[in-house]
């Protein structure tokens, strides 16, 4: 169903922000630290640096001209541009990858809720490394706080969605990006400066090969997709409100540069300061929230307005980072009902509402009372994270390249890369090559590595 008056983002600048808005997100300054700590800091960055290049920026591009050539949700883009084919089941199953990561993504999201919370009411104040270490794990094991704090912010997401497009989603990334931005920058200037950051820079800056195995690959791989967003039809569903002007490559050149930005910068804002304080890099997924109310208190020992103010715009930021990506995330699902089953939006963006805070509560709760539930020895909130990043999301890209490489028609995507011809696209050719062999190859190579059958032979 391809609707005339579908809704469209008003100028070039809310494009690139609206999608550098879903990019940049608690991916960036929550998840890509701590799978740095884990897989050994600078060697982990390179890899991901190529997984960047050499699979985000083509799928980004072939995400985007999917979204806009179709005009309609993702689901809707496969059955328009191949009816009658299983490639409707990649835009189902993206739908279904954007929801599980929203039930867990939310969880994340309500915590920096409570530590706005912490900071404004100045609870950060006289607790060092240990007392931020137990404090979170106390809250995190709490049944009750995380989960209505996730209930929030899935209703702030909510309230966003129902406003539409361009007064909804395009205004608040406005708004938001600029200002995150400028406050990443001046948290990274404190974080080099604390005594004992150097060790920290190293970590970053020095890469050590010996780390690097199947794992270190997968979890890179499994990054770069998170991070800008692709696999699910997250862009493809923005890019169906792309106006016919928006030039395709300088936008995912754009996105993908600001996105990278921001998670090295972040890097440089978490590992100085958690080697500073004696924290380790691979505390995992509680390390922002363990190091960071460390680092303002540290950092402006003297002053503690600064350190005040610092604390409650890290997480007022941190918060809307994360909005403007569960936007996304919920837009994906909500246009696919809307569209799809002929529902009004609002009763759309009403069930993906109440569906992910049904999921959140569980992922939410397996950080306390359902802590002993594994599976694989992962919690359930650990295997949420797991499966989409590191199995859908990676799926998703795979087809999306084939799809895009193989099957599409090729004056399709000729016409959308260069807008009927009237952009020279140097690249083009390029871009071509990657999707049909590049891409598909190197993940399919990290899939089996990973799983071990290069051993075995
Ligand atoms: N990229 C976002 C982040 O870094 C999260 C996100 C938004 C996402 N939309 C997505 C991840 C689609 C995967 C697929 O926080």
């Amino acid at each position: 169903m391809v609707k005339n008056d579908r809704a469209n983002f008003g100028s070039k600048l809310g494009v690139i922000l609206a999608s550098a808005g879903s990019a940049v997100g608690l991916g960036n300054i929550w998840r890509f630290p701590y799978e740095t700590g884990n897989h050994g800091g600078a060697a982990f960055i390179l890899i991901y640096l190529g997984c960047v290049l050499i699979l985000g920026l083509p799928v980004m591009i072939a995400e985007f001209l999917i979204g806009r050539s179709s005009q309609a949700n993702t689901a809707g883009a496969y059955r328009n541009l191949a009816p009658g084919t299983h490639w409707r089941w990649i835009g189902r199953l993206g739908v279904l990858t954007g929801f599980l990561i929203l039930g867990y993504y939310s969880v994340v999201a309500g915590w920096t809720l409570e530590y706005i919370g912490e900071a404004v009411t100045n609870g950060f104040v006289g607790k060092d490394a240990e007392g931020f270490k137990s404090a979170f794990n106390q809250f995190a094991a709490n049944p009750w706080r995380p989960m209505l704090w996730m209930i929030l912010f899935m209703l702030a997401t909510h309230f966003v969605i129902v406003r539409g497009v361009e007064k909804g989603i395009e205004r608040s990334s406005k708004i938001m990006m600029p200002a995150l931005f400028i406050i990443v920058l001046i948290l990274v200037v404190c974080s080099v400066s604390l005594p004992g950051a150097e060790a920290g820079i190293e970590f970053l800056l020095k890469p050590d090969f010996s780390k690097v195995d199947a794992n270190v690959f997968l979890g890179a791989m499994g990054q770069a997709f998170f991070s800008l967003s692709l696999g699910m039809g997250c862009l493809c569903t923005y890019a169906s409100y792309f106006s016919k002007q928006t030039n395709l490559t300088r936008t995912a050149l754009s996105v993908g540069v600001i996105d990278t930005i921001v998670a090295i910068l972040a890097g440089f804002i978490i590992f100085p300061a958690a080697f500073s304080v004696g924290i380790s890099p691979d505390a995992g997924p509680s390390l922002v929230f363990i190091t960071l109310p460390n680092v303002f208190q540290q950092a402006f020992s003297g002053i503690p307005l600064l350190a005040y103010l610092f604390s409650v715009m890290f997480y007022v930021l941190l918060a809307m980072a994360a909005l403007t990506s569960t936007i996304s995330m919920h837009e994906v699902s909500t246009a696919y009902l809307h569209e799809e089953f002929n529902l009004s939006r609002k009763k759309a963006a009403r069930i993906v509402t109440l569906g992910c805070i049904f999921l959140g509560i569980f992922c939410s709760l397996s950080w306390g009372a359902l802590k002993g539930y594994t599976l694989f020895g992962m919690t359930i909130f650990d295997l949420f994270d797991y499966v989409t990043a590191k199995i859908m999301l990676p799926v998703g890209g795979f087809f999306i390249s084939i799809f895009t490489g193989w099957y599409l028609d090729r004056k399709i995507v000729w016409a959308e890369i260069t807008n009927n011809g009237s952009l020279r696209v140097p690249v083009y050719k390029l871009i071509i090559f990657i999707l049909r062999f590049i891409a598909p190859i190197s993940i399919a190579l990290i899939f089996i590595n990973e799983l071990g059958l290069f051993k075995l032979l």
